[in-house]
């Protein structure tokens, strides 16, 4: 298969510039391990653990793979402190930060020599972040899965902005789902991807079936963005996001919308598999998902198709 180095792939010692994106109940052990074995960067998901379940989660992957893999922990929450101390005693080569600013947390990952990439959604926070020390950034686009910010600028147009403005190295998130776009990633000068919704789709995904069917089934329209007034989340267009929308409508309130708009439902949909009245999370990508490949399948045919199109397209260039 081909082999596409990046300052990504030489810093951390991993064979292919493709993440998984931390994704809670989803980038738990197993499917971190799953990325991690194929040669890609495994970045486990911890919003659903307590310090110590994070311990046990990291001590867990380490049996599933010997291979580098990552942690990502959300700067605002109260456990933010603590999942650090946890990551930095466990020794993880590789941190993420979002929903919050990374000022604390990034000081404390490079004395400890770790690496730590700051979620960011446009230059200015990209500034912010850089400026707080961290050594690397995850520039995501309003088309990805998930929790977004308001301004709501498309992965095309943040990356190359966020790799002018920073100098840091960048990986690209956010509406990715082949090797096209891994190839147009490393265009815009990022050093690798990150990719949710993709990754959700494949055999190893511990989601239910009814979700990854979803998936397959939905067209790049089938998304939308609710709670623009609170913290805007992209999920698919169903009964549970008809219900939060039309909350949205009926006041502007951030504490009552924050309480009815968020993950609450995320479990109905994930664990039981009632697509209709819970949250199906997922990025505008999902029109591009029409099987559920193996998570191998899936990192070696973005490898190898990357790698054809970058050949291609060279030779489009005359002279
Ligand atoms: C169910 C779900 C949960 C997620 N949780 C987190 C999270 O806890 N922290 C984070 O930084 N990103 C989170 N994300 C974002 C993904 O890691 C990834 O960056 C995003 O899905 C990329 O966009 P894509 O879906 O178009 O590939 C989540 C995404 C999904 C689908």
């Amino acid at each position: 298969m081909a082999k596409i180095s990046t300052p990504l792939t030489e810093l951390l010692g991993i064979e292919h510039p493709v993440c998984l994106g931390p994704m809670g109940m989803i980038s738990v052990p197993s499917m971190v391990a799953a990325v991690s074995n194929v040669g890609g960067l495994g970045i486990m998901g911890t919003a659903n653990y307590d310090p110590e379940g994070l311990r046990k989660a990291i001590q867990e992957t380490r049996t599933l793979t010997e291979r580098p893999f990552g942690v990502s922990i959300m700067a605002s929450f109260p456990t933010a402190g603590d999942h650090a101390k946890v990551a930095i005693e466990e020794r993880v080569p590789f941190v993420t930060t979002s929903a919050g600013s990374p000022k604390v947390l990034a000081p404390l990952f490079r004395d400890a020599g770790i690496e730590c990439y700051h979620v960011v959604p446009t230059v200015a926070l990209a500034m912010k972040a850089k400026n707080a020390g961290v050594t690397g950034l995850v520039a995501e686009g309003a088309e990805g899965a998930s929790f977004k910010s308001r301004d709501e600028v498309s992965t095309l147009v943040l990356v190359p902005q966020v790799v002018d403005a920073t100098g840091l190295p960048v990986i690209a998130a956010g509406g990715i789902g082949d090797g096209r776009g891994l190839a147009s990633a490393l265009c815009l000068g990022a050093v690798g991807i990150q990719m949710g919704t993709r990754f959700i789709a494949t055999q190893e995904s511990p989601i239910h079936d009814n979700y990854k069917q979803r998936l397959v089934e939905l067209k790049e329209t089938d998304t939308r963005m609710v709670g623009r007034k609170a913290g805007p989340l992209r999920v698919a267009i169903n009964a549970c996001s008809d219900d939060m929308a039309e909350f949205e409508a009926s006041t502007d309130d951030p504490q009552e919308l924050r309480k009815k708009i968020g993950y609450h439902k995320f479990p109905a949909a994930a664990l039981q598999g009632d697509v209709e009245n819970g949250l199906v999370v997922a990025g505008q990508i999902a029109g591009m998902v029409k099987d559920l490949p193996s998570v191998a399948d899936l990192v070696r045919g973005i490898v190898d198709q990357a790698a054809a199109t970058l050949k291609e397209k060279d030779a489009l260039v005359a002279g």
